[in-house]
C-alpha cells in the first residue's frame, strides 16, 4: 500500500508537494550556509558524510518532485559563489564537478549510461580505455598560459567565477611561471589540485601544538585557507603542493587523449601524479581498489579515485550532465572523519612540560580503525575550539597518523547542560609538582623540567627518534624499560649504556648481536650533524626547521649561549617571545649541565656548517617580501646566503636591505619607515654579481 503523502500512480498528492517543497527549502538555505562555511570561510561545521547526506536528500526530493528543481537549487550549482577578496574573474571554460559513484555497482552502472550515451550518438566500441587517477582532496585551480608565461591563477569558485589568486600562486615553487619550450601554444590552460602533503601538515601542527597555538583541522582546509590570504608571506610560508589532473581552454595545441595531455603536462614539468590507461570497466574497477589500498600510504590525502575516459573526443561527444561531465566519475572512499561522544579529557604531560590533553571517545570506526583515543593537541586547541567532556564530537584521520579531536559537532555545542570547560589539573600527573602558567601565557606546564619522569620519558623519545638522533634500536619500549631499570636518568645517559653491557645481555632479548648493534648506533650517532643534536635536546618551540636555521646562524651551541635574545631573534623564523625562551633555556643550569656532559660524551655541538659564506653580501642582513618575478624565496634566499649575507624575517634598523617583489606588504612600509635601502629583483642580482 502507498503510504498517504508519497508520491502513488496519480502522481504526488498535494500535502507531499506541500512537505516535500518546505523540506527543500529547508535543505537548500541548509546547503547554501554550509558551501558559504566551506568554500568561502574554509571552517565547514559539518563533515564530508553529513554534507553528503543533505545534498543527496535534496536530490532524491528533486528527482521525486521535479517541478522542485530550480536552475539555482545548490545541487545544478558548484559551491558557492566567491567570497569577494579578491578580483573575481570568469573561467575561460567552466570548472565542472564530478558525479559520484559509492561503489562498484554504481561504477559499472555508469559505464553502461556512458555506452547508452555513445551509442545513441552511434559510437559503439567493444571495449572503452579509461584513465584512472587518484581524487586529491585540496583545492581546485586553475593556471592561464598566454604564449607560454603564467598570466593567472584562479580558483574554482562557484565553477563560473572564481578569485583570481595569481599571487599567492605564484609563491608555489611547484607552479612553473613559463613553460619550457621555444614556441608555446598562445593559450594554455592547466587544472589540478592545490594541497598540502600530510607530513607537511603533521609537521606544522606539531609545531603549532608545541608553540601553544590552535591546530588546523585538515590539509585541505589548511591548503585552501592559505590559497586565499591577501598577506601574499603568509601564503608563501605555508607548504603547498599542486597537482595538476588536466587541461582547461587551448588555443595552438590540442590533445586526443587525456593520457596524452597528463604526459605533455608531466614535460612540461607540472607535477602530475601517477596515472595509468585501463581497458575495460573491470580493469578499472581493479585500479579503484587499488587507490583505496594505498590511500593511507600516501603523503597526500585522497578522498576518492576518478575515472575519466581517456578519448578527447569520446569524453566531448558524452557531453555534460547539469555540471558533470558524463565522461568522467568519481568514486568517493569513506570520509576520514566521524562523529563520535568525548567520554573524557585525561591529560599528559609532554616531552617540553606541557600539559597535552587527550580525548577518550565512544569507541567509532573511521576508514577502517577503530579510534577510541585521540589528540586534543593542547590546552590553547581544547579552549578555542571550545571542546568539553560529555560532547559529540567529529573525529579525523586527515593529514595525521594519529586521530584528532577536530572539535564538537553544532549540535555539540548547542547542548543544553553541557560540561564545564576543561581546566588543567593543579598539579602535574606524572611527578606531582604543583603546575604553573606564566603571566600572559595560555599554557600550564610542569616545571620540573629535567626531574619529571613524564618528561622524561618523552624527552628519551625524542632525543632518539629518527628525526632527531636516530638510534637505531633504541625505540620507545627500550627507552621505557632503561628507565626502569635506572640505566637512562638523564639524557647524556645514552652514551654510558656501555658501562651497563653485562646487565644488557641478561635482559631478555638481548643477545651479544642485538646488544653491539644497539651500542654501535649509539656511537654512530655521535656523529650526527649539530642541528640535530640541537633540535634532539629538545627546547621547547625548537623543531627540527629552526633546529637548522639556528645552526646555520650561530654556528655552535656556545654562540648561541652567548648571543642576546635580540640576535637570536634574527634567525629566519624566530621571533622574538621564542628567542627570549630559547635565551632563557639555554641560561639554565640543568640545560648547561645537559649540553657539558652531551660534550664531553663526543657529541657535536658545532656546526660544519659554515656561519656565513664569503662573498659581496658578508656580514649584511637581508629581509625578503612580496613576490620576486623570476625567484622563489628559498632560491633566492640560496643566492643570498651563498654571497655570504643572512636572511631574517622581520625587518628592524639592523636590516641592510629589503628586497621586495610583487605585493609586498607591511614589511617593505616598515623598510620605508626606518630608511633601509630596498632593492627589487634585478638589484639583489646585480649586487651579488650574478
Ligand atoms: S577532474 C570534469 N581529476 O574533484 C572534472 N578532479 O568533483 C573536473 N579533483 O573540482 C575535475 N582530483 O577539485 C579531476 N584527478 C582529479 C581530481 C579532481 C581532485 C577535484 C577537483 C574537482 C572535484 C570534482
Amino acid at each position: 500500500m502507498t503510504p498517504p503523502d508519497t508520491a502513488n500512480e496519480n502522481g504526488p498528492t498535494g500535502e507531499a508537494v506541500e512537505r516535500a517543497t518546505a523540506r527543500a527549502a529547508e535543505l537548500r538555505d541548509e546547503i547554501e550556509h554550509h558551501n558559504k562555511l566551506y568554500y568561502q570561510r574554509d571552517a565547514p561545521e559539518i563533515t564530508d558524510a553529513e554534507y553528503d547526506a543533505l545534498l543527496a536528500e535534496l536530490r532524491d526530493i528533486e528527482s521525486e518532485f521535479p517541478s522542485l528543481s530550480t536552475p539555482q537549487s545548490p545541487t545544478q550549482k558548484v559551491g558557492a559563489a566567491p567570497a569577494s577578496r579578491f578580483p573575481q574573474v570568469e573561467h575561460l571554460l567552466p570548472m565542472l564537478s564530478l558525479a559520484n559513484a559509492r561503489n562498484e555497482d554504481e561504477l559499472r552502472g555508469w559505464e553502461q549510461r556512458l555506452r547508452n550515451r555513445l551509442a545513441s550518438e552511434g559510437i559503439n566500441r567493444e571495449e572503452l580505455s579509461f584513465v584512472v587517477e587518484g581524487k586529491i582532496d585540496g583545492l581546485a585551480i586553475s593556471l592561464v598560459y598566454r604564449d607560454g608565461r603564467l598570466e593567472r591563477g584562479v580558483t574554482r569558485g562557484n565553477g563560473v567565477i572564481g578569485e583570481d589568486v595569481t599571487a599567492n600562486l605564484r609563491t608555489i615553487a611547484e607552479i612553473p611561471t613559463e613553460l619550457p619550450v621555444k614556441n608555446p601554444p598562445a593559450l594554455f590552460e592547466v587544472r589540478g589540485e592545490i594541497y598540502i602533503r600530510r607530513s607537511d601538515f603533521h609537521a606544522l601542527n606539531e609545531q603549532r601544538a608545541e608553540q601553544g597555538h590552535a591546530t588546523y583541522a585538515n590539509p585541505r582546509n589548511l591548503a585552501a585557507g592559505s590559497i586565499r590570504q591577501l598577506d601574499v608571506e603568509l601564503t608563501a610560508s605555508r607548504p603547498l603542493a599542486l597537482w595538476s589532473y588536466g587541461v582547461g581552454a587551448l588555443e595552438g595545441v590540442s590533445f586526443e587523449t587525456h593520457s596524452g595531455a597528463l604526459a605533455q603536462l608531466r614535460e612540461w614539468g607540472f607535477p602530475v601524479n601517477d596515472f595509468e590507461v585501463f581497458n575495460g570497466i573491470d580493469a578499472v574497477a581493479a585500479a579503484c581498489h587499488g587507490w583505496e589500498e594505498r590511500r593511507e600510504a600516501l603523503d597526500y590525502e585522497i578522498d576518492g579515485a576518478v575515472v575519466k575516459i581517456d578519448d578527447s573526443e569520446l569524453m566531448r561527444r558524452a557531453g555534460v550532465a547539469g555540471r558533470e561531465p558524463r565522461g568522467a566519475i568519481a568514486w568517493k572512499f569513506p570520509p576520514m572523519e566521524a562523529v563520535t561522544t568525548l567520554k573524557e579529557i585525561v591529560w599528559n604531560v609532554g616531552r617540553t612540560g606541557h600539559l597535552v590533553p587527550q580525548a577518550l571517545l565512544e569507541p567509532v570506526v573511521v576508514t577502517g580503525v577503530t579510534v577510541q583515543h585521540a589528540t586534543l593537541h593542547n590546552e590553547v586547541d581544547v579552549v578555542a575550539k571550545d571542546i568539553r567532556e560529555g560532547d559529540e564530537v567529529v573525529v579525523t584521520r586527515a593529514g595525521d597518523v594519529i586521530p584528532r579531536v577536530v572539535g564538537p559537532t553544532a549540535a555539540g555545542r548547542d547542548r543544553k547542560g553541557r560540561a564545564a570547560p576543561p581546566a588543567p589539573p593543579s598539579e602535574c600527573p606524572a611527578c606531582g609538582t604543583p603546575t604553573k602558567k606564566d603571566e600572559g601565557s595560555d599554557w600550564t606546564y610542569c616545571p620540573n623540567r629535567r626531574g619529571c619522569p613524564g618528561q622524561r620519558y618523552q624527552a628519551f623519545k625524542h632525543f632518539v627518534s629518527r628525526a632527531a638522533m636516530d638510534i637505531d634500536g633504541l625505540g620507545e619500549k627500550q627507552v621505557a624499560l632503561f628507565l626502569e631499570l635506572g640505566f637512562f636518568n638523564e639524557l647524556s645517559d645514552i652514551y654510558s649504556l656501555a658501562d651497563h653491557r653485562e646487565a644488557l645481555l641478561q635482559l631478555d632479548g638481548f643477545g651479544e648481536v642485538s646488544v653491539d648493534k644497539l651500542l654501535a648506533s649509539i656511537e654512530a650517532s655521535k656523529a650526527q650533524p649539530f642541528w640535530r643534536v640541537l633540535f634532539a635536546i629538545g627546547l621547547p618551540g625548537i623543531g627540527s626547521v629552526n633546529a637548522r636555521n639556528l645552526a646555520r646562524r650561530f654556528g655552535s651551541i656556545d654562540a648561541m649561549a652567548a648571543a642576546t635574545t635580540e640576535q637570536i631573534a634574527e634567525t629566519y623564523g624566530i621571533g622574538e617571545v621564542l628567542a627570549e625562551s630559547i635565551a632563557e633555556h639555554l641560561a639554565m643550569d640543568e640545560e648547561r649541565e645537559l649540553i657539558e656532559k652531551l660534550r664531553a660524551a663526543g657529541l657535536q655541538l658545532a656546526g660544519e656548517e659554515p656561519a656565513a659564506a664569503e662573498g659581496p653580501l658578508s656580514g649584511k642582513t637581508l629581509v625578503l617580501t612580496g613576490t620576486l618575478p623570476n625567484m622563489t624565496r628559498d632560491q633566492a634566499r640560496e643566492k643570498i646566503e651563498a654571497a655570504g649575507g643572512r636572511v631574517t624575517s622581520s625587518v628592524s634598523k639592523k636590516t641592510d636591505y629589503v628586497v621586495a617583489g610583487e605585493e609586498a606588504g607591511s614589511k617593505l612600509e616598515k623598510a620605508e619607515r626606518l630608511e633601509v635601502t630596498v632593492l627589487d629583483e634585478a638589484s639583489l642580482l646585480e649586487l651579488i654579481g650574478g
